[in-house]
């Protein structure tokens, strides 16, 4: 439902706590996470690599600082990271990666998937002159292809490439429960090719912050010495963890009527003569359109018109707006943007003056 009636489609983050998470919230037992006794914080790493099917698992505070203390745990400084290139860890965490003094190399893909045969040709040992490659990087859903998944047999081609050549693979799982919903496959198959795995409690799981880094014991030892350098010890941080534990257990069956919604507000889109969408790409929870050649209309008009009339979406690149649906948005939003989306292009397609000032 819309927050204070405004539809916010800008992302899965913008979502506010459930009762049950301030109510979680209240009752937690906590401790001093630092020194590693706060059980609430326990319980949840607990239940995160359950869930994953890894040995082990460590709070942080964000998505981006589990996936930076991921690479610097994997990797030596000098060594290079492998991602395909819309990755997320390569666009969009501010060249963090520098920080674990390694290079990030791209690869071109197709919908945020790399060739396997891309990969292999690229893998490189340190020779004196040219970096080794430290680790690989995939990202499932896949944001910026459109929330899409990745294909399961191609992950397992690469690992297998990866595992020959004794190289471990992060995986970027910030929405992998929603990869799970979308395609049935549980979260730890889709975690087991990887050594380590993010996911994100404070996106479509609805917690207010929050990321979970799972590995094995070792790593997730040695992982937590490189959280403290980046000043990420906490210490009651039982009041996040509870919120967590609330969005395990009752937020991960929901992230379909998400994906339901997302599909709805696709097609709805793809019936406005003006906007380019390419509906087999709406997997799960995320929707992007641009328009067609000849619009007179432009994004920006689109997502300025949208604001004012209480519906928000993100222009996400040149050519595209991104709208995600999440907790917070129910079929009246949907219905609300499609809506608000249409009458404005109609403007356009009439030939008239566009302006931001239609039927406000
Ligand atoms: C795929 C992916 N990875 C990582 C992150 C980073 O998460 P955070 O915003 O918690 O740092 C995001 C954030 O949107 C994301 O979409």
């Amino acid at each position: 439902m819309a927050y204070q009636g405004v539809s916010d489609f800008r992302s899965d983050t913008v979502t506010r706590p459930t009762r049950s998470m301030y109510e979680a919230m209240m009752t937690a037992p906590l401790g001093d996470d630092s020194l590693g006794d706060d059980p609430t914080v326990s319980k949840l790493e607990q239940m995160a690599a359950d869930l994953l099917g890894k040995e082990a698992a460590m709070l942080c505070i964000s998505g981006t600082m589990a996936n930076q203390v991921a690479i610097r745990t994997h990797c030596r400084p000098g060594q290079e990271v492998i991602l395909e290139e819309s990755n997320h860890i390569l666009n969009y965490e501010m060249g963090s990666a520098a920080f674990a003094m390694v290079q990030t190399r791209p690869i071109v893909g197709t919908n945020g998937v790399m060739e396997p045969c891309e990969l292999e040709r690229r893998l490189r040992s340190a020779d004196g002159h040219s970096p080794g490659t430290g680790l690989i990087c995939l990202e499932n859903t896949h944001n910026a292809a459109g929330g899409v998944i990745l294909p399961r047999d191609i992950v397992l081609e690469l690992s297998g490439i990866a595992r020959r050549a004794g190289i471990p693979i992060h995986l970027d799982g910030a929405r992998i429960f929603n990869a799970q919903a979308a395609s049935g496959i549980p979260a730890r198959e889709l975690a087991a090719p990887a050594d380590s795995v993010m996911f994100c409690l404070s996106k479509g799981l609805g917690c207010p912050l929050g990321s979970l880094l799972c590995g094995s014991r070792d790593f997730i030892d040695k992982a937590r010495s490189f959280r403290q350098v980046m000043g990420g010890g906490m210490r009651q941080a039982g009041i996040i963890a509870a919120c967590g534990i609330v969005a395990l257990e009752e937020n991960i069956e929901r992230l379909s009527e998400d994906h339901k919604r997302a599909r709805r507000l696709g097609e709805g889109l793809s019936r406005i003569p003006a906007i380019e969408i390419d509906i087999s790409r709406v997997e799960t929870n995320m929707v992007y359109f641009g328009l067609k050649d000849g619009c007179t209309a432009t994004l920006e008009d689109i997502v300025e018109n949208a604001r004012h009339r209480d519906v928000l979406m993100a222009q996400a690149t040149k050519l595209s707006i991104r709208m995600v649906c999440h907790k917070d948005i129910d079929d009246n939003d949907v219905g609300k943007a499609i809506h608000v989306i249409q009458e404005f292009l109609k403007h356009a397609e009439n030939g008239r003056t566009l302006s931001l000032q239609i039927e406000l």
